[in-house]
């Protein structure tokens, strides 16, 4: 018998691996954190039909691996979309089916990010994205914004900057609709104004739309990906935020250079197929009366949580006022330290995230996002009161 080494995995994990947690947030009564549909709205029935028919048509295709790209009548219904609500004009091949949009966000960074170089966000940025620029050595830089987007003089101003000290920008990545965390939506003119300086300077617009379809108020603005003609928007859209983010399935739409070199960073063998199938046939006839009918409910979810924030905050803090989307962005006095309460909050029943958490600087400790889609109206009405109430036990809030 031989006797065993002593042996550890420290010295065989490959360089610079973060250590990512597995947990959940825990469940708390008034959940204003969590960027989750509710669960009363989501379409279970139409569901279950879609996936009967899907498997008595199709199901005995789930004895093979599926399409690299994903399953492709779910790709072209998937451009038929694009070219109906967004004026993206793309053919099924130019979209590959991922797992989420997250999965499409990591192919991206990977395929274009060598440790060091810079990628440029909005002020504050979707947490998921942040993390992966960061995990894959991306210096991430903010561009100011304001109430109609990112400032396209700030972007100029930063663009020279950074060029100037010789540095490798590989995009700007964006969220210009119903923004996550800021909540406001890029004007056209922004938009117009931002593609400009980026061609001016040589560098694509990553555009991330997962929010666009819930509008609840006001007209859509157009992608940047349709007031583009030279190939220099890159886009990525989920089923997350209007079928559930259980499903898991999102898209990336890139031109045909990009796409190849992202495929090497995605998960082999396609989408989960049970899905896609599902999916296909839930689009055909269920998909845009399940979001009028969403969009419903997150109105009365958003209103609810402007008329608590008046009646419990009323003029210690400032907030917008969202046409769609999830998040309204709270904003209390500078030195008000949500950062160091969030904990505190969450343990007293009330979880949202601070600004700390989407700001590639760190800035931010005295803003808050408060997601108003989980909830229900009563609930958001009720965990605001509460919020408030915390807010003022721990000096934060009135006195
Ligand atoms: C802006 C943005 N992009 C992408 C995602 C990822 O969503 P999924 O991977 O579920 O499509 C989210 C999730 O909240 C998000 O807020």
């Amino acid at each position: 018998m031989t006797t065993p080494q002593p042996f550890s995995y420290q010295s065989l994990f490959a360089k610079n691996v973060p250590v990512t947690s597995r947990s959940q947030n825990p469940r708390v009564k008034y959940d204003f954190a969590v960027a989750y549909p509710d669960p009363d709205t989501l379409p279970l029935d139409a569901l279950a039909d879609a996936l009967r028919q899907a498997l008595d048509r199709e199901g005995r295709d789930l004895a093979y691996y599926p399409h690299p790209a994903g399953h492709p009548p779910l790709r072209s219904l998937v451009a038929e979309k694009l070219a109906r609500d967004r004026a993206i004009n793309v053919t099924p091949d130019d979209i590959v089916l991922t797992s989420g949009s997250g999965e499409a966000i990591g192919m991206l960074i990977q395929a274009m990010t060598d440790p060091g170089d810079v990628l440029l966000t909005e002020e504050f940025v979707y947490l998921g994205t942040l993390r992966q620029m960061r995990r894959y050595g991306a210096d991430v830089v903010a561009i100011k914004c304001d109430d109609q987007g990112i400032v396209p003089e700030e972007l100029e101003a930063t663009l020279k900057r950074l060029l100037g000290q010789g540095k490798k920008v590989k995009f700007l990545y964006t969220i210009p609709t119903f923004q996550n965390p800021l909540g406001w939506t890029m004007t056209l003119d922004r938009r117009k104004r931002v593609l400009e300086v980026t061609q001016e300077f040589g560098i694509p617009v990553f555009e991330d739309d997962c929010y666009v379809d819930l509008r609840f108020e006001g007209e859509d603005v157009a992608s940047f990906h349709s007031l583009d003609d030279t190939g220099r928007v890159l886009y990525v859209g989920s089923f997350s935020k209007i079928i559930a983010p259980g499903m898991r399935m999102g898209y990336v739409v890139a031109p045909p250079e990009v796409m190849e070199r992202a495929m090497s960073f995605k998960a082999p063998s396609g989408v989960n197929q049970f899905a896609a199938l599902t999916i296909e046939e839930f689009l055909k006839n269920d998909l845009y009366p399940h979001i009028d009918e969403q969009n419903q409910s997150l109105r009365v979810k958003r209103d609810a949580m402007l008329a608590s924030l008046g009646e419990n905050f009323g003029d210690a803090a400032t907030w917008n006022k969202p046409e769609g989307g999830l998040y309204v962005w709270l904003r209390m006095p500078e030195g008000v330290d949500l950062a160091a309460l969030q904990e505190q909050s969450f343990s007293e029943g009330v979880g949202y995230y601070n600004g700390t958490m989407f700001s590639p600087d760190g800035s931010g400790a005295n803003l808050a996002r408060l997601c108003f889609g989980h909830p229900s109206a009563q609930t958001v009405s009720d965990g605001i009161a509460e919020l408030a109430k915390i807010l003022t036990r721990h000096g934060a809030l009135g006195g």
